[in-house]
């Protein structure tokens, strides 16, 4: 567990809070928390869920894993330690942004569930949904998949400790949603987030309906 190390600091509240911020915005801020191997398509689900939402007027904003490994995360690994740094971190990121009223998406394999399951914590505590979707896929399939050659490179020997093959994933025993990116498409998984997002009240049924302009492929 992180521990504080600034001493003689001060929370300082705001004259504005997120219910007036989600009023002005017309919309509910959350996080949708997708976790699952790499190569299970939480990316492209990522993206296909924030282009279905801008189209149907909402604000969303994706918190990807590569991307923030190029930035606010370039200084971290792929060890237990980096990866739960990494998680920490994004758990109070898509906090704020989902604080501002943002529908916030993240997609990180997040491998450990006491990772998520603080990330959770903190949503609960401030009052903020937070949604876990367990983005499915056998291995096998994944590493079938492997758009960025990286399982071959594992099996190789050439990557140490990548997830799945010689470091754990651990599947997400109670998941708002578990999709199977093996089985169904692109449009159908957004269909479903969609139906999670009005079974949460973060969306109403009048922008759930209508059919998805949407063809990219999972994985
Ligand atoms: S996490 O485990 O800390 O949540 P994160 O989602 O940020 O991982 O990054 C995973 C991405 O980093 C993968 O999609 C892959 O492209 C790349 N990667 C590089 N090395 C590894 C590794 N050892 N294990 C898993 N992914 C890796």
């Amino acid at each position: 567990m992180t521990k504080q190390i600034a001493t003689n600091i001060t929370w300082q509240d705001g004259q504005v809070d997120r219910e007036q911020r989600e009023k002005n915005l017309g919309q509910k801020g959350c996080t949708v928390w997708l976790t699952g191997l790499s190569s299970s398509g939480k990316t492209t689900l990522a993206i296909a869920l924030e282009q279905v939402l801008m189209q149907r007027g909402f604000l969303s904003y994706r918190l990807d894993g590569d991307n923030i490994r190029h930035g606010l995360n370039m200084n971290l690994g792929f060890s237990a330690e980096d990866r739960e740094e990494n998680i920490r971190r994004i758990g109070e990121v898509t906090k704020l942004f989902a604080d501002a009223a943002i529908i916030s998406i993240t997609s990180f394999i997040s491998p450990y569930q006491a990772d998520r399951d603080h990330a959770r914590k903190q949503h609960e505590s401030a009052g903020i949904p937070f949604l876990e979707v367990y983005v499915d896929v056998p291995l096998e399939v994944a590493e079938e998949r492997d758009p960025k050659g990286l399982y071959k490179k594992a099996r190789a020997g050439e990557i140490k400790g990548f997830t799945g093959i010689d470091d754990p994933y651990e599947p997400p025993p109670a998941p708002e949603l578990h999709l199977h990116t093996d089985t169904l498409t692109v449009v159908q998984c957004v269909q479903m987030l969609l139906d999670m997002l009005q079974e949460h009240g973060i969306i109403s049924a009048e922008y759930v309906g209508s059919s998805i302009e949407h063809t990219n492929r999972v994985g």
